[in-house]
């Protein structure tokens, strides 16, 4: 029975909505351009090792976080800490999603705008068209600002109807036709004479460089890609029952995860190579390079140029839409439970939030120059505060919490639900989340806000 805050209805609702949760742009975008900015393969096994040593843990934290209260994000924490300042880490959560979901609907709402162009064959032309292409669309004040409005209200669609019926529902749904459009795509590109390089420069690892900043680099990819840090996975886990296996069921998201971005990297270099583009393109990747690359490699046979082109970006917005879910369900959650109102306006208020935040990150990309902060674009700026920021300081903050302060019992019976389940990971998860974690996790805070 679905009781009144709503709840997974079956574990492979559970799996695939948090799965959707984690697999987005962050795993199609900028996987691949980290990758290839980073050496390829080298790259890939460091970020494997993030993710599995490091990433796990921290999820498996929040799941135990989320789960034992039963509420969102900021009483999750509240919760648990009782009278003490870790409270705090909750409402972080809250605000940071907010923040994510309105940067991020900007992005997605651009995936829109390409899907759109690709459907009625826009982007035809050669490389300089394409470039002003996306230099013309994103400096207009009004289109990409409705697109992301549009992105935004679709999501606020799902969230209303609740956990069930919206979410887990939408997600059964998205994460098939994702992964689909993703096989097509790879299959299509890894089939273009020259594909094989790429292929090769993906998983032949040169070890020579790996170097501080491919460590720095891959974890904070790591910790974006698996949603760490921003309450998300703790209010997830607030809809799971108490048959779901916390540690199994990371492991499964955690792999769906890598799997998607090794796809999006097989997707991209190969098609990439076959027409001798450099893959370390940095952020344009996908709006400028890619285009350009699709219409290069497809020009003998336009039709399947057309047809990858729509899959690319109808795979893109699919991808963005079951993460925007779910930073959107963060704060409808907390306003509505805190706020003691409906579900419906509890959306309403995160929506409002969240479109305020895009339309001015949407107008700092070009319509609106002078809409600056500390120097960056908004844009840049909830990017920067976020990435480099909120998410690490979200995530170093809930290990100490777990490890140190919460009580151990309360932990012991999450990770093996309520001794029911064999406990050989709860000693390592205990002291991964105590000492390597943290230490990991503030190293790399510091590099990034330059103190080390
Ligand atoms: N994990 C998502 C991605 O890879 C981004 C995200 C971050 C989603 C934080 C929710 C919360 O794109």
């Amino acid at each position: 029975m679905e009781n009144s805050r709503g709840n997974f209805g079956s574990k492979l609702g559970v799996i695939l909505a948090t799965a959707g949760s984690a697999v987005g742009l962050g795993n199609i975008w900028r996987f691949p351009y980290m990758t290839g900015q980073n050496g390829g393969a080298a790259f890939i096994l460091v970020y494997i090792g993030c993710i599995f040593l490091l990433g796990l843990p921290g999820m498996v934290a929040e799941f135990v976080i989320g789960r034992h209260s039963a509420a969102n994000a900021a009483r999750a924490y509240k919760n648990l800490a009782g009278r003490g300042p870790w409270g705090v880490i909750g409402y972080m959560g809250v605000f940071t999603s907010m923040i994510i979901l309105g940067f991020y609907a900007v992005v997605a709402g651009w995936c829109l705008q390409y899907l759109f162009a690709s459907l009625v064959g826009q982007i035809h032309g050669d490389a300089t068209f394409v470039k002003n292409y996306f230099t013309t669309f994103s400096s207009d004040p009004f289109r990409p600002l409705i697109w992301t409005v549009v992105f935004i209200l679709v999501t606020h669609a799902v969230v209303v109807k609740g956990v069930r019926k919206g979410i887990e529902k939408a997600s059964k749904i998205l994460m098939p036709m994702l992964f689909i459009l993703l096989l097509i795509v790879v299959v299509a590109s890894c089939s273009l004479p020259g594909a094989m390089k790429g292929v090769e420069f993906l998983f032949h690892p040169d070890f020579s460089k790996v170097n501080q900043k491919v460590f720095y680099e891959a974890l904070g990819q790591g910790f974006f890609s698996l949603s760490l840090g921003t309450a998300c996975l703790c209010t997830y886990a607030s809809y799971f029952s108490r048959q779901t296996n916390l540690v199994g069921s990371a492991l499964q998201i955690a792999s769906i995860d890598t799997l998607i971005a090794i796809l999006a990297g097989l997707m991209i270099f190969p098609a990439a190579f076959a027409v001798g583009v450099n893959p370390d393109s940095g952020p344009s990747l996908i709006f400028i390079t890619l285009p350009n690359v699709f219409q290069q490699a497809f020009g003998s046979a336009p039709l399947i140029g057309y047809v990858i082109s729509i899959a690319f970006y109808a795979l893109l917005a699919l991808a963005a839409l079951t993460s925007t879910i779910s930073m959107h369900e963060i704060g409808t959650a907390f306003f509505y439970e805190e706020l003691h109102i409906s579900r419906k306006k509890g959306a309403w208020i995160e929506t409002t939030v969240c479109v305020i935040i895009g339309i001015f990150c949407s107008l700092s990309c070009g319509a609106v120059p002078a809409l600056k902060l500390f120097g960056m674009s908004v844009m840049n700026f909830c990017d920067m505060l976020t990435a480099n920021i909120l998410l690490p300081l979200g995530s170093f903050l809930t290990c100490i919490f777990l490890g140190w302060f919460i009580p151990k019992q309360i932990v012991k019976d999450e990770i093996t639900n309520w001794g029911t389940l064999r406990h050989t990971a709860y000693g390592l998860f205990l002291f991964m989340v105590r000492f390597v974690c943290p230490v990991c996790i503030a190293i790399v805070f510091l590099h990034q806000l330059g103190v080390i």
